[in-house]
Formats: C-alpha cells, sequence, structure tokens
C-alpha cells in the first residue's frame, strides 16, 4: 500500500518536471542574463566549439591564435567571461546579426570578417586567413552561443543584440579622470596603465591600437560602464566618461590598416581537405 501511495506520489510530483526543465531551457537561451545551458553537440563539431572557447579564453598564448596577436590582450579581456557577460561586448545573441552592414568597412560583413577585424584592432596583430582553423574555431563558439535565437541581421551596424549599451552623449574630463582611476582602477591595471597581475594594461604598447572601438570615448564609457571595476561595476555615467578619457589620452599602438593585412594570397583559404 505504501508502495503504491509513494509510487503515484512520484508520478504526480515527477511528471511535470521534464517538460518544466525543457521549456526553462528553451527560454534561458533567448535570456542574455543566464549562462547558455545548451549542451555542446557531439563529436568533431563540439570539439572546435569548444576549442574556440580556449582560443578567446588565452588568445595571446594559444598556439592558433598567437601568431596573430600583437598584445598581451585576449578576446575575453573585453567581452568578459568568455564572451558570456550579459551587457560587456556579449557574443550572446551575436550570431543572429550576421551578416550586417558595418558603416567602418562599407560593406556587408560575416561573423568571420567582424571577428578577423578585432584581431587587427583590439589584438593589434595580424588578420587570421578567412577559413583557417582559428578563425572557424571561434566563429564555431559565438555561433553556439546564439543556439535557439531567432535571426534578426543587423541593417545598421555590425553589432548583436546584446551589445554594450549606449550611454547618452556626453565629454568626459581628463583631470577628474586622473583622480577617479587612481582610486578605482590602479590597484589592478598599475598606475602607469601598463597593467599588473591582477588586469591588462590599459594604454602603451600591450593595449588595443588606435583603430579599436575601446579607443573611441564613448563607446570606452559605455563598456566600463558596465564591465569595470571587474565584478563590481557602479561608476556613474560622468566618471564613465571622465575614466575614459583619462584612459585614451595616452599613447597607444597606431592602427594602419596595411600593417595588419596578410600577403593577399594569405587573407584566405579554401576550406576544405
Ligand atoms: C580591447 C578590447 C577587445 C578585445 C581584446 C577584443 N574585442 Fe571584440 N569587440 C570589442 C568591442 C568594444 C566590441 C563592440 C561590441 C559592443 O559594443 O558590444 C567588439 C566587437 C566584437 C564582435 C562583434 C560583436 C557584436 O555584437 O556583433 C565580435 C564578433 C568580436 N568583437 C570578436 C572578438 C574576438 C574573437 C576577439 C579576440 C580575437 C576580440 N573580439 C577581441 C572589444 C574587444
Ligand atoms: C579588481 C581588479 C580590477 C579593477 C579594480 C579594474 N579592472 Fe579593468 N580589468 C581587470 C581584469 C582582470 C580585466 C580582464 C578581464 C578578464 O580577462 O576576464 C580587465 C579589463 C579591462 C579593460 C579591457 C582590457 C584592456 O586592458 O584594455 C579595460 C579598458 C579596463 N579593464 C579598464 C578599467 C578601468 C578604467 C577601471 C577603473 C574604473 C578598471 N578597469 C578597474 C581587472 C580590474
Amino acid at each position: 500500500m505504501k508502495s503504491t501511495t509513494l509510487a503515484l506520489l512520484y508520478i504526480v510530483v515527477c511528471t511535470p518536471i521534464p517538460w518544466l526543465a525543457g521549456s526553462y531551457l528553451a527560454e534561458a537561451r533567448l535570456n542574455a542574463d543566464e549562462p547558455q545551458p545548451t549542451p555542446l553537440p557531439a563529436g568533431e563539431l563540439g570539439r572546435v566549439i569548444e576549442l574556440g572557447r580556449e582560443i578567446v579564453e588565452h588568445t595571446q598564448d594559444h598556439p592558433l591564435s598567437k601568431p596573430y596577436v600583437g598584445n598581451s590582450l585576449n578576446c575575453t579581456s573585453c567581452h568578459l567571461d568568455a564572451g558570456r557577460h550579459p551587457h560587456a561586448a556579449s557574443f550572446i545573441g551575436v550570431a543572429t546579426a550576421y551578416p550586417a552592414w558595418s558603416p567602418r568597412e562599407k560593406r556587408v560583413v560575416t561573423l568571420q570578417d567582424r571577428t578577423l577585424n578585432c584581431f587587427m584592432r583590439s589584438q593589434n596583430g595580424m588578420r587570421p586567413p578567412v577559413g583557417s582553423e582559428v578563425s572557424v574555431a571561434i566563429t564555431a563558439y559565438i555561433t553556439w552561443l546564439s543556439t535557439g535565437q531567432p535571426i534578426k541581421q543587423n541593417p545598421e551596424k555590425p553589432l548583436g543584440p546584446n551589445h554594450t549599451p549606449d550611454l547618452a552623449p556626453a565629454k568626459g574630463n581628463i583631470e577628474s579622470g586622473q583622480a577617479l582611476y587612481a582610486e578605482h582602477c590602479a590597484s589592478c591595471h598599475a598606475d602607469n596603465g601598463l597593467g599588473s597581475e591582477d588586469g591588462p594594461p590599459v594604454w602603451g604598447d600591450q593595449s588595443y591600437n588606435d583603430g579599436a572601438g575601446l579607443s573611441r570615448e564613448a563607446k570606452l564609457a559605455s563598456w566600463l560602464k558596465v564591465a569595470m571595476p571587474q565584478d563590481d561595476p557602479y561608476l556613474s555615467d560622468q566618471q564613465a566618461f571622465d575614466i575614459a578619457a583619462f584612459v585614451n589620452s595616452h599613447t597607444r599602438p597606431k592602427f594602419r590598416l596595411s600593417e595588419h593585412l596578410p600577403e593577399p594570397d594569405r587573407l584566405g583559404q579554401y576550406n576544405a581537405e
């Protein structure tokens, strides 16, 4: 008797759970605030996605990406939590926006193009060939982070649905930014901005170049607003602009496109055996 009651109870209590779990997963995939619960696809595709995540986290050291990196940053230095941060240059949902119009390139660009351009600017390095192992692995990983989300190609800019929210335009004050930097940032990024074991360089030779998104004051301010200080961003909009003005008042590598493009025959490669 007792065991039948228990069995019945089990059926009543537990039957809806798989259904509930299913709908929770479906919803969570659409919600950028949740970590992506999607399991990796089986086989070689899953392996390549995992490889892409590793490269995003260890870009300056990974043997596949190292030859194309010109500073001591990794993709995850700005695309926090390997791109899974909900707001700080989030990769979640990004694949749904491409191919997208790029006012900077004056072209419709693919997700692969966009990824490779970050190597030339934010990573101050060389553009890896289209279809190379490093390029395919990173874009496979970023695409996987859009699992379950509807395609919505962006006709205005190469940005996904969870891109860093813009702030109302303002002008930063370098002097006030200097004091704020000393108080809120120097403990990890060092007084001289060249970084420490607690934070990467924010200016100088080993930082992003002046063609990178973050070299624009408004972009850096909006990113700082949601990203820094690490794990506890609390700056006001004006403080974010002041610090951005101060950080970007320092020297960093100059971007000259020709220095970041490989020989023409290395621009792309046939993506098959
Ligand atoms: C110095 C900081 C920095 C580094 C390093 C960096 N990026 Fe970015 N990247 C950005 C910013 C800022 C944006 C603009 C995104 C935003 O505003 O949300 C961006 C945009 C992108 C986008 C388009 C996102 C979208 O919403 O459509 C992709 C894809 C991308 N980066 C890939 C990479 C990859 C791959 C690497 C490593 C090889 C990398 N980035 C390294 C700062 C960086
Ligand atoms: C507790 C340490 C810490 C503090 C404080 C901190 N950061 Fe960071 N910051 C980091 C780390 C670590 C990263 C790289 C993130 C990663 O790899 O996950 C980073 C990344 C960055 C980046 C992008 C990568 C680069 O180096 O260009 C910028 C810009 C930046 N921080 C600026 C600031 C500013 C400005 C402040 C002050 C408002 C600040 N940070 C406060 C630790 C810190």
